[in-house]
């Protein structure tokens, strides 16, 4: 058998082994059972990249999160420092945190069937086993113990491994979609993501399920949640697809569906997604993404899509607004206010992520892909190798707004290729200081 602890040294991320550690500590000072559940356990075991680390205590979670704040690892070059409480329910006993590494972590209780619908409102006392049973597929409900006596022990009551080990998907009751519907997208986005298959009866379950059009009853903030995770995966496209392909993007609106959704520009935004992501930029936009989704169907249906998930006004306003945003960036991008690196710096550094992308993906024109590219490839990283140590050795204090403007000046100067060499730089940077700027 596997040695999961040794599995989730070897593969955990630091920062995320870290955590472990943490929540490990602060439960077993308060003497509560403690489980890794769910995606990470799966993702760990089958070897796939390891995002969220979900946590469930057998007792009250909220006491653990408090113990979590009192048992804060001191801040120490870059590690440590403050647990920040995304969300919280007292009623549910859970929360999101997250970490100072940025890991975003939930603790919750653990809870029996008939308890885990999407908008259920009070925690119902139960075992880890009982938890473990109520999961949407068999490979989301393995459980590793990670208390004083058992830790490492691997919890699988519903076989959860050897589905792993066949790449499939299996519910573990008959009536899982039926009631949580939302299952079906997880199904088909996990199916997707994975590239596993549907067990036999999940297959005709998921079919039973969808004839009955159970999916048209999902609550919109359910649903606007699933889509914001698949706005979050590697391939949203691919997962769309998927979702089309089965019918069930037509949940959003009746024309959502065939030539109606517009491929060809998801494919060139996901394009223009990576090439950000390279210069470190990653755009999660939920707006964004259904603007990509619905940008074919009349205004009406698209109104009808915010509707249907509940956007907030935000966001609607945010989704209204893109194309025109996009158009003045791209006028702008391809005129005079871009016409120096420093323009062309200034301009982009104070645009959105996800307008750049939208340009990006949208206007073809070579000034402006030429500019952009420049941006990302030279500029950003140029940045990133500013001269702090040398300028902090001359006296400046770090993190004065006096430090900040120099590295400007210096940095702006690098961009307009007016201080090559490296003497010239070391000058430039003295002078800079000395002439008090
Ligand atoms: N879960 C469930 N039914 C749902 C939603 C979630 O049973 N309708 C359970 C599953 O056990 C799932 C866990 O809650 O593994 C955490 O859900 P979530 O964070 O949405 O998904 P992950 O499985 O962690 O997958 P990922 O974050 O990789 O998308």
């Amino acid at each position: 058998m596997p040695d999961y602890l040794f599995l989730m040294e070897s593969r955990l991320p630091l920062a995320q082994w870290q955590v472990v550690s943490q929540v490990q500590k602060a439960a077993e000072a308060l003497g509560m059972n403690l489980y890794l559940v769910g995606g990470a356990v799966r993702d760990l075991i089958g070897g796939f990249p390891i995002e969220d680390l979900d946590f469930v205590v057998e007792g009250k979670a909220l006491k653990l999160v408090r113990e979590l704040g009192r048992q804060q690892a001191p801040r120490t070059q870059g590690v440590g420092g403050e647990v920040r409480v995304a969300w919280r329910n007292e009623a549910l006993q859970a929360a999101e945190l997250e970490f100072p590494s940025g890991d975003v972590v939930s603790v919750a209780m653990v809870r029996a069937a008939g308890d885990s619908g999407p908008l259920r409102s009070q925690a119902i006392p139960a075992t880890i086993l009982d938890d473990l049973r109520r999961r949407d597929f068999s490979i989301n409900a393995i459980g590793i113990s990670l208390n004083p006596q058992s830790r490492g022990l691997l919890l699988d009551p519903t076989n959860g491994v050897a589905d792993l080990e066949k790449k499939q998907i299996r519910t573990l009751h008959p009536y899982s979609f039926v009631n949580d519907p939302i299952r079906m997208f997880r199904a088909v986005r996990f199916r997707t993501r994975l590239t596993f298959t549907f067990e036999a009866k999940t297959a005709a379950q998921f079919q039973n399920a969808r004839e009955s059009k159970v999916q048209e009853k999902i609550p919109g903030e359910v649903l606007a949640q699933e889509f914001r995770q698949i706005a979050r995966e590697t391939g949203p496209a691919e997962i769309l697809k998927a979702l089309e392909k089965e019918k069930l993007l037509t949940v959003l609106s009746p024309r959502l569906q065939g030539p109606r959704v517009d491929w060809q520009g998801m494919a060139r935004a996901s394009k223009a997604g990576q090439g950000l992501a390279v210069a470190g930029l990653r755009v999660r936009s939920f707006p964004l993404f259904l603007y990509l989704l619905t940008s074919k169907l009349p205004p009406r249906d698209q109104s009808q899509v915010a509707e249907r998930l509940r956007l907030k006004q935000a966001d609607r306003q945010t989704l209204r607004r893109l194309a025109e945003n996009a158009r003045r960036l791209a006028k702008e991008l391809g005129g005079k206010a871009a016409g120096t690196p420093t323009k062309l710096y200034q301009l982009l550094s104070a645009a959105p992520p996800e307008l750049l992308l939208l340009v990006l993906a949208e206007y073809p024109q070579a000034i402006i892909q030429t500019r952009i590219r420049n941006y990302l490839r030279k500029y950003l990283p140029l940045r990133l190798k500013l001269p702090e140590k040398e300028l902090h050795e001359l006296g400046v204090a770090p993190e004065s707004p006096r430090f900040r403007k120099i590295l400007d000046l210096y940095f702006y100067a690098l961009l307009e290729g007016k201080v090559r060499t490296k003497t010239e730089q070391a000058k430039f940077l003295k002078k800079l200081v000395q002439t008090g700027k």
